[in-house]
């Protein structure tokens, strides 16, 4: 597990680096990794995500080894990507990410085991036998969890567990052939397959809908009870510009509330969400950068032992997934580079609030 050494006092660091950087910047140079290690800024594990893809981009791995201290796979090592059809797994994409984090001293963060997204012909076949379904899913988690014993950070076991409403659990299968159990299950299993690793709890838009963040906080309070080993909850902060103001941190003080570990886990703000079909993000770049400072504020206020650590969902903008959904459209700035690679006005806002 990272553990980064003691932090230097990031204010008055970034009297100095903030100046280099934004004298840098306003130069027209890319912000390269001799100048600002973003990393360097905070006492926390600063993580951003990653494709195999993105690997061989020579500008994209430089900064990624300059800023970054962890990396999350962004898809390889979902089930979508590692389970076949036939119950075999694949490990080569993930194993490619794990190995070019550690040539860069960086961790990797498991993402993730078990999502309502993503279930596959392998489990759907199984359906009808519970017994068999439930082996299936103790041992899909073993054999993964084992594969990176020691090799990662923490594992979102179980990701986006709630529905947006609040009301509920969300209906999946693994819902649907193991009960509401099957979250305590994949959670004793996953401590069982490595008793070390830190377990994770990911869910997304509880800064949006207080109402989900209530029930999310009540299947919190439940693990706990039953004695379930979860020991991080994740809150992904996909947001958008327009976010009230003090949305996150409501968020995170309750999050923090239950004692446990928090990961900002996947944070982007987007202007196109914001500024809907408009497609002038003008009016939205004040309050997106207002939106980074927020967080920024609001994760460095939690008491450090708390702190697990805060990942971008992606490098520069053209890397963002939103901008991958809706290729050959107006693309969305949601990130903190822009597509040279450079730091952004609102990427040097956001470090001077760290
Ligand atoms: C997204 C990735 O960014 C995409 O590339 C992929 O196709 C789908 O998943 N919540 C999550 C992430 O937990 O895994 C999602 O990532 C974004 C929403």
């Amino acid at each position: 597990m990272t553990t980064k050494s003691q932090g230097f006092p990031r204010r008055t660091a970034l009297m100095g680096l903030g100046a280099t950087l934004v004298s840098a910047c306003s130069r027209g140079e890319a912000a390269t990794g001799d100048t600002l290690p973003l990393k360097s800024h905070v006492s926390f594990p600063l993580g951003v995500c990653a494709m195999t893809a993105q690997v061989n981009d020579p500008q994209w791995a430089s900064l990624i080894a300059t800023h970054f201290d962890r990396i999350t796979p962004e898809w390889e090592m979902k089930m979508e990507y590692i389970l076949q059809p036939d119950g075999s797994l694949r490990f080569d994409a993930p194993d490619r990410i794990v190995a070019q984090a550690r040539l860069n001293g960086q961790s990797v963060l498991g993402h993730t085991l078990i999502w309502y997204a993503q279930d596959g012909d392998y489990f759907q076949q199984l359906k009808a036998d519970r017994r068999d379904f439930e082996t299936a899913y103790r041992t899909y988690i073993r054999q993964v969890m084992s594969h990176y014993k020691g090799q990662v950070d923490g594992w979102d076991v179980v990701n986006e567990a709630i529905r947006d409403d609040g009301s509920d659990l969300r209906d999946c299968l693994w819902r649907e052939v193991l009960g509401e159990a099957y979250i305590d299950i994949a959670y004793r299993a996953a401590h069982e397959a490595d008793p070390a690793c830190p377990l994770i709890l990911n869910d997304y838009n509880l800064e949006y809908y207080p109402a989900k963040r209530k029930r999310f906080l009540k299947l919190v309070e439940g693990l706990q009870k039953r004695g379930v080993p979860l020991n991080v909850l994740g809150t992904q902060t996909h947001i958008a510009a327009d976010l009230s103001k003090g949305a996150i941190t409501e968020t995170l003080r309750d999050l923090a509330a239950t004692g446990l570990k928090i990961h900002l886990s996947e944070l982007d703000v987007s202007l196109k969400e914001a500024a809907k079909n408009a497609l002038d993000f003008r009016n939205y770049r004040d309050a997106q950068r207002a939106l980074y400072e927020e967080v920024a504020e609001a994760y460095t206020a939690l008491p450090t032992a708390q702190q697990f650590g805060l990942t971008l969902w992606g490098l520069r903008d053209e890397d963002s997934w939103y901008n991958r959904q809706n290729k050959g459209m107006v693309a969305d700035e949601p990130l903190l580079f822009d597509d040279a690679g450079r730091l952004k006005p609102v990427g040097q806002a956001f470090v001077k609030a760290l």
